[in-house]
């Protein structure tokens, strides 16, 4: 049985008040152990303030990114022992804003996850196509060589524990989510995908949606078979909208 996710990518937005009101919220309505695990992932800046805030509760933690190499003069950068110091259990690789804003490639995105395992972080692996790429046919090919190359790098058995997020980069911040069937088509290849290297662990694969999840879709989109929970952006920023995607994604498969 898997058990679903739902993260909280706050992306560049918060205060130190705004997010002590979000946590404060999100304590006080939340079930005392929610169905799905839930991981909430704010600005590095933050992390060891909502670690503070989550003491002995049932909500995780997690980082934005992650940088690939261990320690060293890479100025601006966090590695994976630093989030594991401050709290981390998971942390976001390859999102599609770092893939296009900031040009990460995929061998980049595959180190990084790489690094993240290896300290013991749970990576949450964002792949996912650009509209250009679905109306031509290529989803299943971006997809694929996007999750090749860390399978390539770290082997199928790095995502023993882990967590695929598909994000259809033209559903991310659009309030266009893609339909339910539509993910389940792409969930269902990458589980696969990871099958073709082995079954065992893509069964235990958690493989997650995101893009414009919110309170009046996550249900219909985690119904699906393939689908194990979300990784939700604006809507992660309101506590009664998060709290209801939250309550949408248990019990699991
Ligand atoms: P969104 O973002 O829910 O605001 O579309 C999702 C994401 O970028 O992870």
């Amino acid at each position: 049985m898997r058990r679903p996710i739902v993260a909280g990518n706050w992306k560049m937005h918060g205060s130190r008040s705004e997010n002590a009101r979000l946590v404060e919220d999100l304590l006080a309505h939340s079930a005392a152990a929610p169905a799905a695990t839930c991981v909430l992932c704010p600005p590095f800046v933050y992390l060891q303030e909502v670690a503070r805030l989550l003491r002995d509760s049932a909500l995780s933690l997690g980082g934005q990114d992650v940088c690939a190499d261990v320690q060293g003069a890479f100025t601006g950068e966090v590695s994976a022992a630093m989030l594991k110091d401050v709290g981390c259990e998971y942390v976001i690789v390859g999102h599609s804003e770092r893939r296009l804003l900031y040009r990460e490639s995929d061998q980049m995105v595959a180190r990084k996850f790489a690094a993240a395992h290896a300290r013991g972080l749970i990576p949450i692996l964002c792949v996912g196509e650009q509209l250009a790429d679905r109306d031509a046919g290529r989803t299943q090919e971006i997809v694929a060589r996007q999750l090749e190359v860390v399978l390539e790098l770290s082997g199928a058995g790095a995502l023993e524990h882990g967590v695929v997020a598909y994000e259809p980069v033209w559903a991310i911040g659009t309030g266009r989510n893609a339909a339910p069937e539509q993910a389940q088509d792409v969930h269902a290849f990458i589980r696969a995908r990871i099958a073709a290297r082995d079954a065992r662990i893509a069964a235990a694969t958690r493989i997650v949606y995101g893009g414009s999840v919110k309170a009046g879709n996550a249900a219909e989109l985690f119904a699906m078979p393939d689908v194990d929970g979300g990784l939700i952006g604006g809507a992660s920023l309101k506590a009664d909208e998060f709290l209801t995607i939250l309550a949408a994604a248990g019990p699991g498969k």
